[in-house]
């Protein structure tokens, strides 16, 4: 799909000849616009055919005087980015089984077009088209148009030409951290994903690394090999750097859970739903799915990913609840739930990660149901005690229309992971359980500013539309474009 900008004034917009195209209006009808689109649409507000209220749709086929072969007109309500996308989203939904070829985007009016918007337009588009089909034969051809444009006004131009260059390098990441989301656990494993870590490394001139269990065995990252023991299935630590800044500047390092299953090991989930565990693995994709992102942008910063990948099985092998481990850091984990595995593949990759004296590191796991009960499936949770990053992250999370909420790291929640028989144990009890888990990862990031994302409830959807969503790669791409000099 080309993603591209076109100039087009409000008393134009009759004249743009595509397939289908989608016309956003705000709340009130446009003086400024087409005479034939400004007429049509007044008398479709004046017949009730169109409330001008968010939402709103109408539906028009070869409307005369008009160029393009079908038009959805969707009332946003408001001029912001967010309304924009969701109308946008609501209007490639009504002009998607047309399976147009040439799809046009446009506003009606308003204060015209940010950078912003026009990202949030060409990610909508990618969303709107996107079907997963890899093991499906019986899935219908997804709907490709050629080209997907947005029509802006020539004061806009050079932010709509911004906004669509970052949007369709957002779109390809999130595509990809989707597909490798939905991906069955019998096919995305731990060394199906280090030989994608591999391609995505030729793909952009990058340095990746796959280390295997004698690797992390030589490393010492023993709460990374008791999670990992239970499977037959072999391990891999993925390490993948892009490098578009000088050697002296210092790295962004993302840390992505990569459990490619979790049963929950002999700590056992509930069978009812077990299946949406192969998405525990959603962490890793979005990593890579921003590396992608930030690498095909040709940012001028420095970005390393790493990895930890394994499954959590139980097993004759597998650890149980009371054995105790020590990790990379030295410091020893009693693991009383072997279903807390994500917070044990992870110290030790943020462990890992201070060779690379980082400028910031963010880890990024489905974590904790906890999280989920705590913010639902809107908000990502945030932890960090540096708030500094915070503002980061939430500025971040705002301008990538992929948010997140900052939750507390105080001291006293500390006290939950208090073992008898080891530096700490691996829960904290469920009261709290998001921010418990944060604060065991807290205990590996002394030496460098640190931020974790609980994407437990964000990074896919259940029920009729069970799918990856490829959150948080647009928050963490905005996030990490804020550190290129
Ligand atoms: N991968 C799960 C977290 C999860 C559960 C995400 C449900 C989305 C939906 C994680 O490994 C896990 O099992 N966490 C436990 C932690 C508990 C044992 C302290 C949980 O949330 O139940
Ligand atoms: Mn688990
Ligand atoms: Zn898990």
């Amino acid at each position: 799909m080309d993603f591209r900008h076109q100039i087009a004034a409000p008393s134009g917009l009759a004249d743009i000849e595509v397939d289908a195209l989608v016309l956003v209006v705000g709340d009130k009808t446009n003086p400024a616009l087409a005479p034939s689109l400004g007429t049509l649409i007044a008398g479709a507000v004046g017949a009730g055919d169109l409330v001008l209220k968010k939402g709103k749709l109408l539906y028009l086929y070869q409307p005369p005087g008009v160029a393009a072969k079908r038009v959805a007109i969707v009332v946003a309500g408001d001029e912001s980015a967010k309304s924009f996308k969701a109308a946008v989203a609501l209007g490639l939904g009504t002009l998607k089984s047309s399976g147009a070829k040439t799809v046009g985007i446009a506003h009606a009016g308003g204060r015209g077009l940010a950078e912003v918007h026009a990202e949030a337009a060409v990610t909508a588009a990618a969303d709107a088209c996107y079907l997963y089909t890899h093991t499906k034969p019986s899935a219908p051809e997804p709907w490709a148009p050629k080209s997907v444009t947005i029509y802006c006004a020539r004061a806009d131009e050079k932010a709509v030409q911004r906004g669509v260059r970052r949007g369709a390098a957002i779109a390809a990441g999130v595509t990809m951290a989707r597909e490798f989301g939905n991906r069955p656990g019998n096919v995305c494993t731990p060394t199906w994903l280090g030989q994608q870590a591999k391609k995505l490394g030729k793909q952009f001139d990058l340095s990746v690394e796959v280390l295997d269990k004698k690797d992390v065995e030589k490393l010492g990252m023993g709460a990374f090999l008791a999670v990992a023991q239970g499977s037959d299935e072999p391990l891999r630590f993925i390490v993948a750097r892009y490098d578009g800044a000088a050697k002296s500047q210092a790295p962004v390092v993302l840390v992505g859970k990569g459990i490619t299953f979790d049963t929950g090991g002999i700590s056992l989930k509930p069978g009812a739903d077990m299946d949406e565990m192969k998405f525990d693995m959603c962490g890793a994709a979005s990593v890579l799915g921003t590396l992608a992102t930030v690498a095909s942008l040709k940012a001028r910063l420095n970005l390393v990913c790493i990895v930890p990948s394994c499954d959590n099985m139980p097993s004759g092998k597998a650890v149980k609840p009371g054995d105790v481990v020590t990790s990379m850091s030295g410091q020893t984990i009693e693991i009383l739930n072997t279903d807390a595995e994500g917070r044990l593949i992870l110290c030790d990759a943020l462990t890992y990660a201070e060779r690379f004296k980082p400028a910031v590191v963010v880890d990024v796991a489905t974590l904790t149901g906890a999280c989920v009960i705590a913010l639902g499936h809107h908000h990502s949770g945030l932890f960090t005690p540096d708030d500094k990053v915070a503002a980061q992250m939430l500025a971040a999370s705002r301008d990538a229309l992929d948010t997140c909420w900052r939750m507390p790291l105080d001291d006293e929640y500390d006290e939950a992971l208090k073992s008898n028989f080891a530096d700490m144990g691996n829960v904290g009890g469920r009261p709290g359980g998001a921010i418990t888990a944060a604060m065991f990862l807290r205990r590996y990031t002394a030496k460098y500013p640190w931020a974790h994302l609980d994407i437990a409830g964000t990074a896919w959807k259940s029920g009729a539309h069970k799918g990856a969503t490829g959150r948080p790669v647009g928050l963490l791409t905005h996030f990490v474009l804020g550190y290129a000099k």
